[in-house]
């Protein structure tokens, strides 16, 4: 079975974005590290298809530059009906049902990209099978969190973590 994988980055006290949905402290000069890419380049080697909510999917439309997945099958998770757009398919069917479908199909594994409604919602259906969590040593005090207050508690298994000269702590963990 195809596995979802959740690869996010998030603030120390558990934030994806500021709330005005700004991700640019991700990207901070000091942050970047030649020849590093905190295990991107292998992840969408290992997937051909992408999950986002449609508030992350807006985000990705404000980049100054083309879709970033463009030989991917992506998905956009919403409950309104939208028109046709490049490159990616709207999901108006049950979200739940839709990925437990999608799960079961041939394929590689498949990029939870986010947001943090998107992650609560598949990580409460059971739907998550990897996390790869990249902590930035940065407090952003308020934001769009990684999961939703009110999230039932869970444990997680870390099968691997990693550390990185800029600060960096990836933890690499299942149900
Ligand atoms: N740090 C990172 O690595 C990272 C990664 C990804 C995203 N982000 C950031 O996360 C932010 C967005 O997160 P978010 O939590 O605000 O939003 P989100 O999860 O990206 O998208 C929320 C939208 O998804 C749809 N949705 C939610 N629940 C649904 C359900 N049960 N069934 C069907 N559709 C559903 C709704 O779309 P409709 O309103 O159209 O119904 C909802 O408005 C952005 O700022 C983005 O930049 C950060």
């Amino acid at each position: 079975m195809r596995r979802v994988i959740l690869y996010i980055a998030t603030s120390l006290d558990g934030y994806i974005a500021r709330p005005n949905g700004d991700t640019s402290w991700l990207h901070d000069e000091r942050y970047s590290l030649e020849g590093e890419d905190f295990g991107y380049g292998a992840l969408l080697q290992s997937i051909d298809t992408t999950l986002m909510g449609y508030k992350t999917y807006q985000v990705i439309l404000g980049f100054d530059m083309p879709f970033p997945y463009p030989d991917k099958v992506n998905y956009v998770l919403s409950r309104s009906p939208h028109a046709d757009a490049a490159h990616v398919q709207f999901v108006q069917e049950d979200a739940t049902v839709f990925v437990r479908n999608l799960k079961r199909q041939q394929g590689k594994n498949i990029w939870l990209i986010g947001g943090g409604q998107v992650n609560t919602l598949l990580l409460k259906a059971g739907l998550i099978d990897e996390f790869i969590i990249t902590y930035v040593p940065v407090i952003l005090g308020d934001g769009i969190p990684l999961f939703a207050q009110g999230t039932p508690e869970k444990q997680l298994h870390v099968l691997e973590s990693k550390s990185f000269r800029n600060g960096f702590v990836q933890l690499w963990m299942q149900p």
